[in-house]
């Protein structure tokens, strides 16, 4: 039975004016990414850290393609405060970084947009005495940073429009679309 026509994902999508990634696409690209990353880590034990709450769900689906022992570590981090745009500061919310000291770090957000989540967070990450931190994306917009940072794994280079879907919300909505897709206009007010 196709989710989407169930009745209360209906009404997320209904707000949708385009899917810009499907569901099938994001498998495939995710079943690359998965082996390139395996390959790196050569598949020794590592610490995921899952750049909350937008990773949530690429996480999920990327680390079960993985079949290695890992560990899954959250990180509260938040730099919109529910707009579309940027607020210029990464706060990171619970106040405490996990233990990473001489581990092998792989850190996971959904979107690089401004830069400066994965540019603070791997620094700190660094500072902490990690042994190596590789840093992996869903989506990457195509603008400039405003910090010099690049992701190591990157699912998707998108243009610089607002997404939802597959994680990343709208003032905390949207996230359990499967697909990326663009909202109407008239929905983000
Ligand atoms: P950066 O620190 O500016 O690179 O922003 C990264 C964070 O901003 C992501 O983890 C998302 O939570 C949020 N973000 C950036 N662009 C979008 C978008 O198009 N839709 C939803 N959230 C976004
Ligand atoms: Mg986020």
């Amino acid at each position: 039975m196709d989710r989407r026509r169930g009745a209360r994902l209906s009404a997320v999508d209904e707000d949708v004016e385009r899917v810009l990634i499907d569901e099938d696409v994001i498998g495939k690209r995710l079943n690359v990414i998965a082996e390139e990353i395996l390959e790196e880590f050569g598949g020794q034990e590592f610490v995921a850290i899952v750049i909350l709450k937008g990773a949530l769900v690429f996480t999920a689906d990327l680390l079960r393609r993985m079949p290695v022992p890992l560990q899954i570590e959250t990180l509260n981090v938040a730099s919109y405060h529910g707009g579309t745009e940027s607020s210029g500061q990464v706060d990171i919310l619970d106040g405490k970084l996990p233990d990473v000291k001489g581990k092998r770090v792989l850190l996971i957000d959904d979107i690089l947009d401004t830069g400066r989540t994965l540019h603070e967070v791997g620094k700190k990450l660094r500072e902490q005495g990690a042994e190596m931190v590789r840093s992996c994306v869903l989506l990457s917009k195509d603008k400039e940073r405003a910090v010099e940072v690049g992701a190591d794994y990157t699912g998707f280079l998108i243009g610089d429009e607002f997404v939802v879907g597959y994680g990343l919300d709208y003032r905390g909505r949207y996230r359990n679309l499967p697909y990326v897709g663009v909202l109407k206009d008239e929905c983000i007010g």
